[in-house]
């Protein structure tokens, strides 16, 4: 018996074991069999991945539950796995990550066809009347948390109040409620949604516990049916994106309860990042007085401008350099995607620097430009610090140029992914964010509670899955204007 066993053990060491082949980048499997780094990565990915970089360079292969990741950390290098998408497949993994997150099977082929519905709407001609309705939601949920002479400051805190007026101002503009077919009440929706984003990273990396898996279960349950009504009938409210997208799931035979799934995907992809993103950037304006003025300044000149020409500041031709480069500045510090491909056929990397590497069938890739360029000390002076104008020249123009070992980089900070893979809500999020933030600084006074309170830390364990988020909450007192 106890030989048996043995030999099992062996064999399955034998199986999953692996050594570096000829050609291949370094591999660190990890003390640990077949888990290899993986406690030590849910744990922390970016100091994780900053120490393999110290140990092995700008490439290595490291072991994390029984698979085997390529990271890739140098971005002159990062176009030939973002140019490349026969060897390397973005959809492979996003179905994995569909299956563990929103339990949702749709086949490979509905993924270009979904997205193709989402340009169309949220690209080009269409932002427009997104952008203004998505202002006149946020005008009307924010006037509801005040009353119109009210005198005393109410407080809450910025992350709590940024994500969730964004995402009841996006859920009710693209998704619908309050309507005669669809009476679902926005906040019940973020509430539930809230409870669903705390588990999200756990549910990618399966590793909930049992008493997490049965809360993971019934929040789904409950986000399914608030958002059944969606985009089901023309009195739900929804937009004529959800309306397509729904009609597209029912045509190509999509079942009502994987509609539904796929309904609370999209949720997640157009809700997810905004109001985190719109957080980090208020809260550094808020601990960064200079950088508060600056952009407070900028916007008053617009409003003047706005008032001439009757351009609204929604208006993606609007410019404004100086909050632009504070918007930069904030997702350069706290966006930290894991770009993701799976290798389908064997590759050979080629670097910018003329190295070479082999990428096994099976294995994956992954960029992490937050550990560089983002954080890189090489290419950004301080890197740990918000400095709002990092994104400006002295003149007052867009600076686009930034180095690494003296040449110039064609991805200084990627928020917002690259290539065929990126992001396709880019402009749609940009100038909510910037009606969001133009909205609260000129219509209320807002401030810290603490006027020496820092910015809080960062959640640690979601590295990899876009916008970061806080650790606790930064408290802010706010009021209406009293010249409006
Ligand atoms: C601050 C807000 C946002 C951030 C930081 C962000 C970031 C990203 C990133 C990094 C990716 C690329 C993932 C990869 O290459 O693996 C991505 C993809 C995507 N984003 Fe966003 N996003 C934001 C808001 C939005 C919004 C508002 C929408 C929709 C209206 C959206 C729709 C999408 C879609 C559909 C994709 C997948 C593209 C594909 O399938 O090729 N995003 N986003």
């Amino acid at each position: 018996m106890i030989w048996t066993i043995l030999l099992l053990v062996l064999l399955i060491f034998i199986l999953t074991n692996r050594w570096r082949s000829k050609g291949e980048p370094p591999l660190d499997k990890g003390a640990i069999p077949w888990l290899g780094h993986a406690l030590e990565f849910g744990k922390d990915a970016s100091k994780f991945i900053n120490r393999m970089k110290m140990k092995h360079g700008d490439v290595f292969t490291v072991r994390v539950a029984g698979r085997y990741v390529t990271m890739l950390l140098d971005p002159h290098s990062y176009d030939t796995v973002l140019g490349d998408s026969d060897s390397l497949d973005f959809t492979r993994y996003a179905q994995v990550l569909m299956e563990r997150i929103f339990r949702l099977h749709l086949p490979y082929s509905q993924q270009a066809k979904s997205k193709e519905i989402m340009k169309r709407h949220f690209v080009g001609m269409n932002l427009a009347t997104l952008n203004s309705a998505m202002s006149r939601n946020l005008q009307a949920l924010m006037k509801a948390k005040t009353t119109q002479n009210q005198k005393d400051w109410k407080e809450e805190g910025l992350f709590n109040f940024s994500y969730s007026l964004l995402f009841r101002a996006g859920y009710l503009m693209l998704f619908g409620g309050e309507q005669n077919n669809n009476p679902i009440d926005p906040s019940s929706v973020y509430e539930e949604y809230k409870k669903f984003d705390g588990l999200l990273v756990k549910m990618a990396r399966g590793t909930l516990t049992q008493e997490e898996k049965k809360t993971a279960q019934s929040v789904q349950n409950k986000l399914w049916e608030l958002l059944a009504p969606a985009g089901l009938t023309d009195d739900s409210g929804s937009s004529p994106w959800l309306h397509a997208y729904r009609q597209f799931l029912q045509e190509d035979g999509t079942d009502v309860e994987m509609q539904n799934r796929a309904i609370l995907m999209q949720l997640w992809a157009t809700q997810g990042n905004v109001g985190p993103a719109a957080f980090w950037l208020l809260g550094f304006l808020l601990t960064n007085p200079e950088a508060l003025m600056a952009v407070k300044r900028e916007f008053s000149q617009n409003t003047q401008m706005e008032t001439t020409t009757g351009t609204p500041l929604m208006d993606s031709q609007v410019n404004t350099p100086v909050f632009d480069s504070a918007l930069e500045e904030a997702l350069r510090l706290t966006a930290a995607p894991f770009i993701t491909r799976e290798v389908v056929r064997e590759k050979t990397l080629r670097m910018a620097d003329g190295r070479q590497y082999l990428l096994r069938k099976g294995d994956r890739v992954c960029l992490f430009p937050y550990v560089s360029p983002q954080m890189d000390p090489e290419i950004y002076h301080e890197p740990q610090k918000y400095k709002y104008d990092r994104f400006l020249r002295e003149d007052g123009s867009v600076k686009k140029d930034f180095y690494k070992g003296g040449k110039r980089l064609k991805y200084y900070t990627m928020p917002w992914g690259a290539g065929t893979n990126g992001c396709v809500g880019k402009q749609f999020a940009i100038n909510t964010i910037r009606q969001f933030v133009y909205m609260v600084l000129t219509n209320y006074d807002l401030e810290l509670c603490d006027p020496n309170a820092q910015m809080p830390e960062i959640n640690a364990s979601r590295y990899g899955f876009g916008m970061l988020q806080p650790e606790g909450d930064l408290p802010v007192r706010y009021k209406p204007r009293s010249t409006h």
